[in-house]
C-alpha cells in the first residue's frame, strides 16, 4: 500500500479537525470533499470573493448529510484577524488556500491582491501559531520561479517575480521561513503548478486556461491562445494536489519547507487544445473551430515544468494522474455544468 492510501486509513481511525480556508473555491472545495470522505472534521472559511456557494452545495450532495454534519462553515475574510482566530480555534491542521489567484488580476489591482495574499496570509499564520496547530500547509505557487530560466524547476533556484501575484506568493514563503526561525513555528508551502479539475471556475475575466477553453468549446465559442501556443506548463490534476496537501499536513519535517506540486510533465498550449477537444469529443461534444492566436500576455512565464523529487523523497508524494487522464476525468463535470 502506498503512503497516501495508508494515510487515508489512519485518518479514518483517528479523525482530526482541519481548517480549510478558501473552502468555497476550486481547490478548497475539493480538499473539503476529500477530508469529509475520509471521516474528518472540517472548519471552512471563505468570503465568496471568487468561491461559490454552489461548490459547497455540490460537496454536500457528494458526501451525504451524515458526513456534512462534520463540517462547520464560517463566512468571513482572512483580512480580519479576529475571523482567523475564530476559525483556527480547536483546529489540529490548517490547509490555507484562500487568496486572490491570477496574474492578470494582480496586475490590474495589486493593492487588493497584496492585502488578501500577504496581510491575510499573515493573519492566518499568526492565528495558527497562537493556537498552536499541529500543521500549517499553505498554497504557494510556481509563479515564484519568475524569470529563472532553468527547467525543470527545482525548489531552491528561483528568479525575479514577473507579477504582483508572484510577489505575494513569494512573500508568503519568506514569512513562513521567518516564523520558523523566530518563533519555531513550522509550515509547509506547496508550490502548485497549474492545477485543474472539477469545480474550477470557467467564468469571468480571470478564469484559468483549462476551464476557460473547455467552456468556450462546449459553447462553440472561439478559443483564444495567448502567444504562439508553444508556451508550456506542468498541468496538475486536482487529486494529486489533494494527496500533496494531506501528506504535507501529516509528515513530520525538521524545518519549514516548500515543495513543487505537479507531475513533472510539460504540455504546450497547442497540445492542450487538442487534448481538451479530444476529451470533449469522447463526451459527444464536437468542436470544429481552430484556435485564435493573439499576443503573449504580460507577466506570463514561457515554460514551466517541475522537478517533483523533493516532494517524492520527503513527503512520499506520488502523483496518480497525468494530464490526459486528468482531462478525461474532468470533462464530464464541465459537460454537465457549463451552459
Ligand atoms: N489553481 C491553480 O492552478 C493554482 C496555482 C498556484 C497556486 N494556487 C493557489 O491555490 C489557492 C486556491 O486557488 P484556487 O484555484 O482554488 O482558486 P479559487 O479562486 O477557486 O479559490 C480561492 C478561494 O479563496 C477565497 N478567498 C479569496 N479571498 C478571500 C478572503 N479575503 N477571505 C476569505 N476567503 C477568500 C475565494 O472566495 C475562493 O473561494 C490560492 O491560494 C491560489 O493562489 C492555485
Amino acid at each position: 500500500m502506498d503512503r497516501f492510501s495508508r494515510l487515508l486509513t489512519e485518518l479514518k481511525h483517528s479523525p482530526q479537525t482541519w481548517l480549510v480556508t478558501g473552502v468555497a473555491g476550486f481547490i478548497g472545495s475539493n480538499l473539503l470533499e476529500a477530508l469529509l470522505k475520509a471521516g474528518q472534521n472540517v472548519v471552512g472559511l471563505d468570503n465568496f470573493a471568487t468561491g461559490h456557494q454552489r461548490n459547497l452545495d455540490e460537496v454536500r450532495n457528494l458526501v451525504g448529510e451524515e458526513r456534512w454534519q462534520q463540517f462547520r462553515f464560517i463566512e468571513g475574510d482572512i483580512r480580519d484577524k479576529a475571523t482567523c482566530v475564530e476559525a483556527v480555534k480547536g483546529v489540529d491542521r490548517v490547509l490555507h488556500q484562500a487568496a486572490l489567484g491570477s496574474v492578470p488580476r494582480s496586475l490590474n489591482d495589486p493593492i487588493t491582491s497584496n492585502e488578501v495574499n500577504i496581510s491575510g496570509f499573515l493573519n492566518m499564520m499568526v492565528a495558527a501559531k497562537e493556537e498552536g496547530v499541529k500543521a500549517f500547509v499553505y498554497a504557494a505557487s510556481s509563479s515564484t520561479y519568475g524569470d529563472h530560466p532553468a527547467l525543470p524547476k527545482v525548489e531552491e533556484n528561483i528568479g525575479k517575480p514577473l507579477s504582483p501575484y508572484a510577489v505575494t506568493k513569494y512573500v508568503n514563503e519568506l514569512y513562513a521561513d521567518v516564523f520558523a526561525r523566530a518563533y519555531g513555528f513550522k509550515s509547509v508551502g506547496l508550490r502548485y503548478f497549474n492545477v485543474f479539475g472539477r469545480r474550477q471556475d470557467p467564468d469571468g475575466a480571470y478564469a484559468a486556461v483549462i476551464p476557460k477553453w473547455t467552456a468556450a468549446m462546449k459553447l462553440g465559442e472561439d478559443v483564444m491562445v495567448n502567444g504562439d501556443g508553444e508556451t508550456s506548463r506542468d498541468f496538475c490534476y486536482i487529486d494529486n494536489v489533494i494527496q500533496a496537501n494531506l501528506l504535507a499536513a501529516t509528515t513530520e519535517l525538521d524545518n519549514s519547507e516548500v515543495f513543487n506540486v505537479a507531475v513533472g510533465d510539460r504540455t504546450t498550449l497547442n497540445q492542450l487544445f487538442q487534448a481538451i477537444k479530444d476529451a470533449l469529443d469522447e463526451q459527444g461534444v464536437r468542436y470544429a473551430k481552430q484556435p485564435v492566436y493573439r499576443d503573449f500576455r504580460p507577466g506570463d512565464v514561457r515554460h514551466s515544468q517541475a522537478d517533483i523529487s523533493k516532494a517524492e523523497n520527503l513527503l512520499g508524494y506520488a502523483p496518480q494522474y497525468r494530464i490526459f487522464e486528468g482531462i478525461s476525468l474532468t470533462m464530464p463535470w464541465y459537460v454537465e455544468n457549463v451552459g
